[in-house]
Order: structure tokens, then C-alpha cells, then sequence
């Protein structure tokens, strides 16, 4: 997805209701978990390329784990309480979207890496199998971006900003 393309999808999505943009984004949690992570780990099986295979097994086990709470437990919340004062439920909620946004932090360094192997295996590129490896790895970092991006900033934000 092109730079500008991701910057359009944000400005879309900004006026989202927070229930529609739920919606989405467990749409994108099963796209990532069913379709990209898969894929990326087919192609790394087929570039036999064991350090990554094990690191996407890794980010798999992250990513199922942070997926399921925020479909399970803060999802729901923040979708209940988009126009009504959170009341006592205030505190936790903070603390729910500040931990979200933890793992969101963690994400971005795992894909850093992610991206220092696919800068890696550019020195490959004469083999066939390199090529459909690197474009997945490039599609998957970008729709994780977006999906990171819209979570913090129009579903988490006004939790996270300090005085609410
Ligand atoms: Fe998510
Ligand atoms: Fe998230």
C-alpha cells in the first residue's frame, strides 16, 4: 500500500463510528491471522529461510494473544461507552488502552525486524522464491501500520491522552 493510499484510508476512517471501525478491525484481525501470516510463512518455508519461519511463529503467538483482548475485553467497552461518560469504569479503561498500545509499541519493533530481514534478503533476489517473500513481508508491515495507526488514534486516543 502506497504512502498516500494509507494517509486516505486514515482520513476515511476518522469520521468512523467506534462500533463500524470494530467492525473493521476484526475483519483485518482474521485477514492477518487466516490470510497474511499464513502466506509469509509458506513463503519463507519454500525461500527455507528457518530464522524467519521461527520468528513469524513468534509474532503469530503475539499477535493472537493481543487480538483476542482487544475483541474480548476492550472492544466491547469502548463501543458501549463511545457517547457516554465511562463513569468508574474510567480508570480501567486507561489502563486497557495504554497496554494496547504497549503491544502496539512491541509490534512496531518486531516489525523492524521483520523489515532488516527483508532488507536481507534483497542479496537474494536471484532466487524466484525471494521475490513473492519480500513483497508479503512490505504488504504485511504496511496493513499492520494502518491497522496500529487507526486503533491508537481514533479508537484508544482519548484514553490514552493525560487529564481525561
Ligand atoms: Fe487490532
Ligand atoms: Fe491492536
Amino acid at each position: 500500500m502506497p504512502l498516500n493510499d494509507l494517509e486516505r484510508e486514515l482520513a476515511e476512517k476518522s469520521v468512523w463510528p467506534a462500533e463500524r471501525l470494530v467492525k473493521y478491525l476484526i475483519t483485518d484481525h482474521e485477514t492477518f491471522l487466516v490470510k497474511r501470516l499464513p502466506r509469509m510463512k509458506e513463503l519463507a518455508g519454500q525461500a527455507e529461510h528457518k530464522p524467519l519461519a521461527q520468528f513469524l511463529e513468534t509474532l503469530d503467538t503475539e499477535l493472537k494473544g493481543h487480538f483476542r483482548t482487544e475483541e474480548t475485553i476492550v472492544f466491547p467497552v469502548l463501543v458501549s461507552l463511545e457517547h457516554e461518560d465511562p463513569g468508574s469504569l474510567k480508570q480501567a479503561l486507561q489502563y486497557a488502552c495504554r497496554h494496547m498500545e504497549a503491544d502496539h509499541s512491541m509490534h512496531e519493533r518486531h516489525l523492524r525486524l521483520l523489515a532488516a530481514f527483508q532488507h536481507e534478503l534483497e542479496d537474494e533476489l536471484d532466487r524466484p522464491e525471494v521475490l513473492p517473500l519480500i513483497h508479503s513481508l512490505d504488504d504485511f508491515a504496511r496493513y499492520m501500520y494502518l491497522h496500529m495507526n487507526i486503533e491508537n488514534r481514533f479508537l484508544f486516543e482519548p484514553y490514552l491522552s493525560p487529564g481525561r
